[in-house]
Parts: C-alpha cells; structure tokens; sequence
C-alpha cells in the first residue's frame, strides 16, 4: 500500500454547495487529509463566471469554462459535480467515468433519472460514484441503508424530504398564513427559490424518494414512476380542521413494500400531530424507516445548505481517498435484482379527508354518502363547518375509513357533479 501524498480534485460548480466544499477544503486541511490519508487539493474548477475564483481565494489559474480541460487533466483524481440540473451535467459525469475518474455528485435529478445507466459505466470502468449529498443534504442516508441497514427487509419509509415545503406548511400551520403568503415569505429569507415549482409540487422530494426507495427496496425507481403532488391547493382552513381532529399537515414522501410491489408517491398527507415527523418544522428534514431488524429508525437534520451538504460532499470525497490509498475501489453495487414493481397511484389504499362546499339544506349529506358507499367508501366522520349567510353554502368536512384511491376519485368526480354539490374544495389523504 503506497499512500498518496496528495489527491486531486476536479470541481464543476462553484455556486452554494461547490462554494461551501471548497471552504471546507480549504477551511480544515488537516482533519481532512488526517482522515483520507492524502491532502486533498483542488487542482481544476469549471465554472460559466470565472470571475468567482476571487470571493473564496481560489488561484485563477486553475478556473476553466471548458469541461474538456477538466476532464482530461492527469491530475484530478476524484470529479466533483455541483452545478446541478439534468444536463450537462449528466454527461459530463457520465464523460468523467468513463475517463476512470471517480465521482462525488449531489445531483438528485441525474441519479434519479439517470440510476442504471451512471452505475453501470462506473462498474465497467472499476470506478466509484457516490451520491451522498443528493437525499437529506448533510443527513446520512445513502450509506446507512447500502451499509448499516442491509441486514434489513425495509417495509416502509416516511420521509419529509423537502426544506422549503416544510417551512411553508410550518408558518401556514403556526400562523394560518395561506399558501402564496407563506410561499412569499419563504421567498424573502432565501428559503424558496424565484421559481419554487420543483419544490412545491413535490418534483424534489421525488427525486430524493426515487433514490431511496432504489437502494432500500432493490428496484430501480424512477423519479417518474414516483406520484408527486404539491402543497399549492392546502389552504389555512386545512389546517385548522386538520388540529381540530388530532392532525398535522405534512409534505410526505412514501415508499411501501407489500410483496412484490412498492408504494412510491409524495403528496400532503395528515399525520397524527403527536408523531415525531408531525414536530419536525421548519428547514429541517427527518426520515422514518422501518425495517425488520431494526425496528424504527429516524434520521434528523439540515437536509440543505452550503454547510452541512459539504458535510456529504467532503465525507464521500474522503471516503474514495482512503480507497485509493488502500489499493481498492468500492465498485457501486446495482441493487436491482427484486424484481418488485411500482404499485400505481390508483391501486393504493388509504384513508382520506375531503372538504367540499354543499348547499346548507337537509338531505345533502345522505346522497354524498350514497355515492361513497356506491364506490365502497364508508365515512368515519363529517364535521359541518361555517354556513356563508350569503351563499347559504356551508363547508363540510369528511373523514372516511380506509378506501381505494381508484375509487375515491371516481366518487368525488360523481359527487362534483351533484346539484347540492357547490364544489370540492380539497382532498387529502390520511397516514395514521
Ligand atoms: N443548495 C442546497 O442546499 C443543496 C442541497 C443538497 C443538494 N444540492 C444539489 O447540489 C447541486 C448544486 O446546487 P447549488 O445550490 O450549489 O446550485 P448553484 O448555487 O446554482 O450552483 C451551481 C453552480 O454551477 C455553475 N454551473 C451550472 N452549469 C454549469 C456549466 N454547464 N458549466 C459551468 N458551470 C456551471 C453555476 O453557474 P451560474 O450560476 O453562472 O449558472 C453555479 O455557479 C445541485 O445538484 C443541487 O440539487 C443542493
């Protein structure tokens, strides 16, 4: 074993990730090297602007625009991918495996669209592909369930995977903001981005729940074969009824196993509010696993953020180091051999509450409940909230016990269409 004096770095990206690595590269050298065995050196960032280098003190001789000259450099090691996006940055990562360079990537996009085909380059090439920072920003994930948790049938996963969703549902629960106040707010302090549409309709989260329902149920799941479905339709009544029967709100991404076949969506779901995931508020991420052995686990923290996602980086980075000091490569393992299939949305089962808008006279509630018990959907409790005096329209609100989705949308489109029916004003499903 010939330990090597130094270990070089390629970065594409210096934005606020690739900035935060690389003020933790150059921040704390010495535990670094100390823990990879080599000092870990940048010796190329790719970047559009190359007017960067000078906020972080990086040498302006080793910026470049061109991915080229990243790439074929002999002196970069491991490629480090931080500029986000579908493209280019999956060919260029796809580029740099196929150059026997290593990757550290937190791009969630790309291995969730991109899984089988990145891991099987790597494996040809005897090279490694980490993803660390890609689900949970600094919360470790990937390698707990490739590493701690293979001992594990995991049955069930529920995850808030999604800092700026969090933060909105946490200030409309806490303050009974509606929704496009609250997303306003989080706009103001950097928490949402100027185009939040990946975040509030859920595409983020699924993403994040395609990669681990990939490695914790050994499928390949695609981020499109994930239900997603955001948090714009809740408004501040929701969660008021919501509190009045025992309930938070949450953006949850779930992943089931049930046989052969695995749940896989993100939605608004009602949880008990006295379940650790319904007191997770704010920026912070948690992600409940359930398996076999090991009973419940919660993972807790930053799922965001220059610092604590370099935390990830800079671990995965260490990691192929002392690899490459050791001789060896931890080739990706392409844990795809379940032969378990996606369940479709329509199939699942659940509970569900439906508020609607009905006309304030008797008999409305015996033809809503006519046509859920045509459809097999047996209600548990209805609530009559406020009458408009000037409508004369009244909001009720319906729980109902466990039913089909399938057949939960096709009786709230019959029921939509009942005179004394004014309009549908939301639905969510319910995990207790
Ligand atoms: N932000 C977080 O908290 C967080 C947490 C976990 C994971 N991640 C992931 O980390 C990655 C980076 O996120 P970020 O927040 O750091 O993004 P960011 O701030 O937008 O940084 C990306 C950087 O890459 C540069 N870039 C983009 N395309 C490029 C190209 N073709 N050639 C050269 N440079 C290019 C951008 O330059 P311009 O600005 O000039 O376009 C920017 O400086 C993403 O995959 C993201 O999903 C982020």
């Amino acid at each position: 074993m010939v330990t090597r004096k130094s270990i070089g770095i390629g970065l594409m990206g210096l934005g606020v990730i690739g900035g935060g690595m690389a003020k933790a590269l150059i921040g704390k050298p010495d535990t670094l090297s100390r823990e990879a065995g080599s000092k870990l050196v940048l010796k190329k960032v790719l970047e559009k602007d190359l007017a960067k280098h000078g906020s972080l003190g990086i040498e302006r001789s080793i910026f470049t625009t061109q991915f080229e000259e990243l790439v074929t450099n002999p002196e970069v090691d491991i490629v480090v991918e931080l500029m986000g996006g579908e493209y280019p940055a999956f060919e260029y990562i796809r580029e740099a495996l196929t150059r026997s360079k290593h990757v550290v990537t937190a791009n969630k996009e790309v291995m969730s669209k991109h899984w089988s085909e990145l891991l099987t380059v790597a494996r040809d090439h005897q090279v490694s592909l980490r993803y660390e920072a890609s689900v949970g920003g600094g919360i470790p994930l990937i390698a707990p369930f490739q590493e701690d948790l293979v001992a594990n049938d995991i049955s069930a996963i529920y995850a808030i995977l999604n800092g700026t969703t969090n933060y909105i549902l946490t200030r409309m629960a806490r303050e009974g903001l509606d929704f496009s106040v609250a997303l306003k707010k989080a706009q103001e302090l950097g928490y949402a981005e100027a185009d939040p549409t990946k975040d509030i309709e859920g595409v983020d989260a699924a993403y994040k729940l395609a990669i681990l329902t990939t490695i914790a149920f050994g499928t390949e799941v695609r981020s499109e074969d994930v239900y997603h479905e955001g948090i714009s339709r809740l408004q501040a009544c929701d969660f008021r009824y919501a509190r009045e029967l025992g309930y938070a709100i949450k953006l949850l991404a779930i992943a089931k196993r049930s046989g052969n076949s695995i749940e896989a969506r993100v939605h608004p779901v009602f949880i008990p509010e006295d379940s650790l995931l319904a007191k997770v508020d704010g920026v912070y991420n948690a992600i409940h696993v359930e398996g076999d052995l090991v009973g419940k686990v919660i993972f807790y923290g930053e799922g965001a953020g220059p610092r604590a996602t370099s935390s990830a980086v800079v671990s995965d980075i260490i990691k192929i180091a002392q690899n490459i000091n050791r001789g060896t490569t931890d080739i990706p393992r392409l844990p795809f051999a379940s032969g378990r299939t996606v369940k479709p949305m329509d199939e699942i089962e659940t509970r569900y509450y439906m508020r609607m808008g009905v006309a304030d006279k008797a008999g409305v509630l015996a033809q809503i409940s006519k046509i859920l018990g045509d459809y097999a959907i047996s209600i548990s409790s209805v609530i009559q909230k406020e009458t408009d005096p000037s409508t004369q329209i009244a909001e009720i609100v319906i729980m109902t016990h466990r039913a089909k989705e399938k057949a939960v949308q096709q009786a709230l489109k019959k029921a939509e269409r009942l005179a004394v029916v004014k309009e549908i004003t939301n639905f969510v499903r319910v995990e207790a």
